[in-house]
């Protein structure tokens, strides 16, 4: 535990380290951009251009998978044949009536002491069921989301409140609710979503050597033992497996529109969202809020984090293999806006926000514009628009996208967003039926 405590101290070291003192090596001036190209996500690897769905589906979508797979996220695994899920609580009087809470615990392996994690579930009370949802993991365990003492404490691993490193204990009450501001529970009740979250850190702590505490090990036949292959899965791999773990739950449950779940993610957690939503098609809407390196900015601009930085920093994250394209993105043969065409004909968001710069607004943009070409060979319309729009302007029809005014984070302003693009896509008005009876 001691070694893994000061395995993390050294990430946090680093990770500090980076907009701050070493901020000056990064580029934050547009005319300091080397010139780059943005790949054609229609073009083949043999050079033949793609004209129509059918090849798309057949050829060239299997082509960027597989080298999205071994080349920056890892391979995935599928669902575990033992995997059980336990539904410890059903509180109907939560959030002052408003919801039903559950807590599921789902047990990888099909028994009690293997890899687990724990869902927490929300379901807006009065509405007709099923409804639809939003799925996202947290970064500080569940108890933060919501100000509702019925949460279990997580005992897993979080970071402590002193020196903000990673130790496994048992959470403190007074975390309770710190996180509600980013997570919106009670408006997305209010708009008639259910939302369930899982501690990002139940599936992986969130250093180098964390998987030995996760469920990649749990999953590998060696366990703590394992040595990765330059293709395996890396930390967002297994936190996207996760998502869809909870997918499998949803599907489940009868009072959840499993046709219709959304799955979100902030920062590291947003690169995780959009990774998910590539590799399990079962999930209707993608959300990437403020995503950055690895998630929704173009890794060829250099601008903000780079490949290099990203892999010194956080190891564990993506697979081997990507650590050839540090200080090395001209040789990369794919880039992020061919990660976002993967989730075409689906809907996909992208937000950024003006003091982000660290996560490349404009690549961001640029990377949700160079996918809509594949939106187009479905018939559909990805941004409508050029040029990035102004602050606060929000824009897209299949492909959403708005750069908000502040900093990095996720506010209530991008809830409004995603539900409302959610609310068009899904043709649902459930916020609608909420008022209704409240008026009666
Ligand atoms: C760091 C990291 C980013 C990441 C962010 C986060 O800033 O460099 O890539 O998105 O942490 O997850 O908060």
């Amino acid at each position: 535990m001691k070694q893994c405590f000061f395995a993390f101290a050294g990430t946090l070291a680093a990770c500090l380290s980076a907009s701050c003192i070493f901020a000056a090596e990064f580029i934050y001036d547009e005319e300091k951009v080397p010139p780059y190209s943005i790949p054609d996500a229609l073009l083949a690897a043999d050079g033949s251009k793609v004209s129509d769905v059918q090849t798309w589906r057949s050829k060239r979508r299997p082509e960027l998978m597989n080298l999205f797979e071994t080349e920056v996220y890892g391979k995935m695994r599928g669902k575990p044949e033992k995997m059980t899920f336990d539904v410890l609580s059903a509180d109907k009087t939560s959030l002052g009536g408003r919801a039903t809470r559950k807590e599921i615990m789902v047990n990888f392996a099909g028994i009690k002491d293997g890899s687990k994690m724990l869902i927490l579930l929300y379901i807006p009370n009065g509405l007709k069921k099923p409804v639809p949802a939003f799925v996202g993991l947290n970064f500080k365990g569940n108890h933060t989301v919501a100000n509702d003492p019925g949460i279990t404490l997580a005992d897993q691993w979080i970071k402590n409140n002193r020196d903000g490193l990673m130790q496994r204990q048992r959470a403190g009450s007074e975390a309770r609710g710190t996180q509600a501001s980013q997570w919106c529970v009670e408006m997305l009740m209010s708009r008639g979503y259910a939302f369930a979250t899982v501690y990002y850190g139940d599936l992986e702590p969130d250093f180098d050597e964390g998987w030995k505490h996760g469920s990649r090990a749990a999953l590998s036949k060696d366990g703590a033992k394992t040595q990765f292959a330059a293709d395996d899965w890396g930390a967002i791999g297994v936190w996207s497996w996760g998502l869809s773990r909870v997918l499998d739950y949803l599907e489940s449950d009868p009072d959840i529109d499993s046709k219709h779940v959304g799955v979100i993610g902030h920062s590291r957690l947003g690169k995780t969202a959009l990774w998910a939503g590539v590799t399990d098609e079962r999930f209707a809407l993608v959300i990437s809020n403020n995503s950055g390196c690895g998630g929704a900015a173009l890794s060829k601009r250099i601008f903000g984090e780079t490949v290099g930085r990203i892999n010194t920093v956080f190891p564990h994250w993506f697979c081997g293999n990507f650590k050839k394209y540090n200080e090395n993105e001209k040789d990369l043969t794919i880039d992020q806006n061919e990660l976002i065409a993967l989730i075409a004909p689906r809907p996909v968001y992208v937000a950024s926000a003006v003091e982000d710069k660290w996560a490349d607004p404009k690549g961001e943009f640029l990377a949700a514009k160079h996918a809509e070409p594949v939106y187009t060979l479905f018939g559909l319309e990805g941004l409508c628009v050029d040029d990035m729009p102004g602050v606060d302007k929000p824009v897209g029809k299949f492909i959403g996208y708005h750069i908000r005014t502040g900093k990095h984070d996720v506010l209530p302003y991008d809830w409004e967003q995603y539900i409302g693009f959610a609310d068009r896509h899904f043709n649902y008005s459930g916020g609608l039926c909420w008022k209704a009876r409240a008026l009666k």
